[in-house]
């Protein structure tokens, strides 16, 4: 329960008795909360410059509650500040350690603002510094996974549809895949701001406030682009919430497919890739074990970013406006998310600095399948005038034959081919090499290896 300098609850004179010791156990958010202490700090200062400003406070009790407030966050930063679960959350552990400090001046402070403006304005200033921890780190998982690429465009694996071999890639064009979904995930951070950079500080309980306040003073100063615009909305709006936790779900979800292509790739069946020790574990009875731990670990940890996800949205479900209890675990939410998020791409940077593609083994797998039929089918289509449905049909009867005769594409003779299609010159044959296939997808945004290389220079100008 929130209480004053005398150790009072400062509802005292209304609420007469102290509150039950199980509701002040539920009530306290202060171990969740004190990881906003530096933006409440923040939001504080401003508000009593302002304050000052508008001559709504003294000069005197301004300057007073500044050096407070500072000393209060130097203790905080040095660890000998005492969180106490006597009040509630971080806002009134401050508040009262003001009182302490520098006496009943402290009381100025929350003139013009209460608690529901003052925890999102906190809020958001927190999420838009996580943003760009997140965005901070992506940047490095491209780097790495566009350095991986450059070293292999040369590369040949076969691309999967259905895990089944479809069509020869390039590795660098695979992993440039990765890179788009993450490119994605920087945009949706950008694009959250938009929502983050309302100010929220002003609305006060719900209605706004009778004092001569300036919210466009708190906007320049707090970094935030607009004030907010209808006072009972900003209390009760936690759609900046929401845009957070699914954007670490979305990027979760991208790392948790990384980690599942590379499970694969990594498995007996496959063996694509080797993993250095680093990133594997062993087993406690099968002594020949090297399991791809870490990576099972991110592809799990998407499960707990989808559920914060879910928490929150049917946290805010049916709820009235504006204010209420339930919005309090709004933090630990973001907080478990963010977490996860953030040591899950440094995780997946290390995983990706330490493994090395099979690339024998990606040839040898990307001459199974007969993954240049699409090729040939092509290939009728340009020098001899079949509809593509027709070349399809002509191009299935010779897989059908080289399958039946347990020989690839590439080993067939050009007379075997003409006994299928007499009309085939034995240019025919280049078109089963996997590299002419590769280079052939010049399309922009296809697999050619000159198409990979201008992708990668593109963003290498971009990623510096
Ligand atoms: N710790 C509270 C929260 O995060 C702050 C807002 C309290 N407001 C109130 N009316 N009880 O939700």
């Amino acid at each position: 329960m929130a209480k004053n300098k005398n150790n009072q609850a400062i509802w005292n004179k209304r609420i007469k008795k102290n509150s039950s010791l199980l509701f002040q156990e539920i009530g306290s958010s202060i171990n969740v909360d004190k990881r906003l202490f530096k933006e409440d700090i923040k939001g504080s200062l401003v508000h009593v410059e302002m304050l000052s400003k508008q001559k709504i406070i003294s000069l005197k009790t301004k300057n007073k509650i500044i050096k407070g407030l500072k000393k209060i966050e130097k203790e905080i930063f040095q660890k000998k500040f005492i969180f106490s679960k006597k009040y509630e959350d971080i806002h009134m552990n401050i508040e009262k350690r003001l009182f302490k400090l520098i006496g009943d001046d402290a009381g100025f402070i929350h003139t013009a603002r209460s608690r529901n403006d003052q925890v999102i304005t906190d809020f958001k200033l927190w999420i838009k510094s996580a943003n760009s921890q997140l965005d901070k780190k992506l940047t490095k998982l491209i780097k790495t996974i566009l350095k991986i690429a450059n070293n292999n465009i040369q590369t040949i694996m076969p691309g999967f549809t259905h895990l089944k071999n479809a069509q020869p890639v390039s590795l660098a064009h695979y992993l440039l895949a990765y890179v788009e979904m993450f490119e994605r995930d920087k945009k949706r951070l950008l694009n959250n701001l938009e929502n983050l950079n309302e100010n929220p500080l002003g609305a006060a309980a719900l209605s706004g406030t009778s004092f001569n306040i300036d919210r466009l003073f708190t906007t320049k100063k707090l970094g935030f682009t607009k004030p907010t615009n209808n006072s009972i909305d900003t209390v009760a709006d936690r759609d900046f919430v929401l845009d957070f936790l699914y954007t670490v779900s979305v990027c979760s979800l991208h790392i948790s497919r990384i980690a599942e292509e590379l499970i694969i790739w990594n498995s007996d069946g496959f063996d694509l890739i080797f993993l250095s020790d680093k990133v594997v574990t062993g087993s406690s009875i099968m002594p020949q074990k090297k399991n791809p731990d870490p990576l099972e670990y991110l592809r799990g940890k998407a499960g707990g970013t989808f559920g914060n996800l879910f928490s929150m949205l049917t946290i805010l479900k049916g709820l009235p406006l504006s204010y209420f209890k339930d919005l309090q675990d709004d933090k630990e939410i973001v907080f478990k998310s963010f977490d996860t998020l953030d040591s899950c791409l440094s995780i997946l940077n290390e995983v990706l600095n330490n493994f090395k593609p099979n690339k024998l083994k990606m040839l040898k797998l990307a001459n199974k399948g007969f993954v240049t039929a699409t090729d040939l089918a092509d290939y009728l289509v340009k020098n001899h005038g079949q509809s593509f449905r027709k070349a399809y049909q002509t191009t299935a009867i010779i897989v059908n034959y080289a399958e039946k005769s347990k020989i690839k594409l590439n080993e067939l003779s050009l007379k075997e081919l003409q006994k299928i299609e007499p009309n085939l010159k034995s240019n025919v044959l280049n078109i089963f090499d996997l590299k002419n296939s590769i280079n052939s997808k010049k399309s922009f945004g296809g697999t050619s290896f000159n198409n990979i290389k201008k992708m990668i220079k593109k963003y290498k100008k971009i990623y510096k």
